[in-house]
């Protein structure tokens, strides 16, 4: 049934209230189906968070060689982060550091920081972009890459906080008996982050 067929528009109501424009192309679409549109998006926001936890509990099924599941992992670099006092942002970002896995385990870093990006400050998605080369200190030697890959950043901002980071909670989450708190733990905290609409 035509939500408001007076020539000037083209949703309809569903089942659920909602009023979806029925354009086909957007050349032929008007301002009031894009106001719909752009109220159901707004509304919609929280999917962001479940679609990230949901991401985050897929990594359950990556073990990949390691002592622990990537899930595991990250939830231990968490832990690690929230005790050391890390702020929200940080803790959320250690969270989600190695969350790109999901997607392609060679690219995992620019993808994680890319999923941060809208939601939380530039350095913290700096950290997690360049994290890997960090955390190259105790495990490049093993391929003949350079340990050292850090040096590169000496004198950027965030260098420090993305040491701490590497050294003191990601390099050595992979413990099955390490403290490691459960992702329902993280939840609430991922809620308001990715509520956001932009940092
Ligand atoms: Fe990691």
């Amino acid at each position: 049934m035509a939500w408001k067929n007076d020539g000037m528009s083209n949703a309809t109501a569903t089942a659920n209230g909602t009023k979806n424009a029925t354009f086909t192309r957007m050349d032929q679409s008007t301002a009031e189906e894009w106001a719909e549109i752009g109220r159901q998006n707004f509304a919609n926001q929280p999917r962001v968070a479940e679609t990230i936890l949901s991401m985050l509990r897929s990594l359950a099924d990556i073990t990949d060689g390691f002592a622990t599941d990537q899930l595991t992992h990250c939830l231990q670099t968490a832990t690690y982060a929230e005790k050391a006092g890390a702020d929200d942002e940080v803790i959320v970002a250690s969270l989600c550091h190695d969350i790109g896995k999901a997607i392609s385990v060679s690219n995992h870093g620019p993808i994680a920081a890319e999923i941060l990006r809208p939601y939380v400050r530039p350095d913290v998605t700096w950290m997690i972009n360049v994290h890997q080369d960090f955390q190259g200190k105790h495990y490049y030697a093993h391929f003949g890459a350079d340990p050292n890959k850090r040096d590169e950043y000496v004198g950027h901002p965030a260098f420090d906080m993305t040491a701490q980071f590497a050294d003191e909670w990601d390099q050595i989450a992979f413990d099955p008996d390490g403290e490691t708190y459960p992702l329902e733990h993280f939840e609430p905290l991922v809620r308001e982050i990715f509520g956001r609409v932009k940092y």
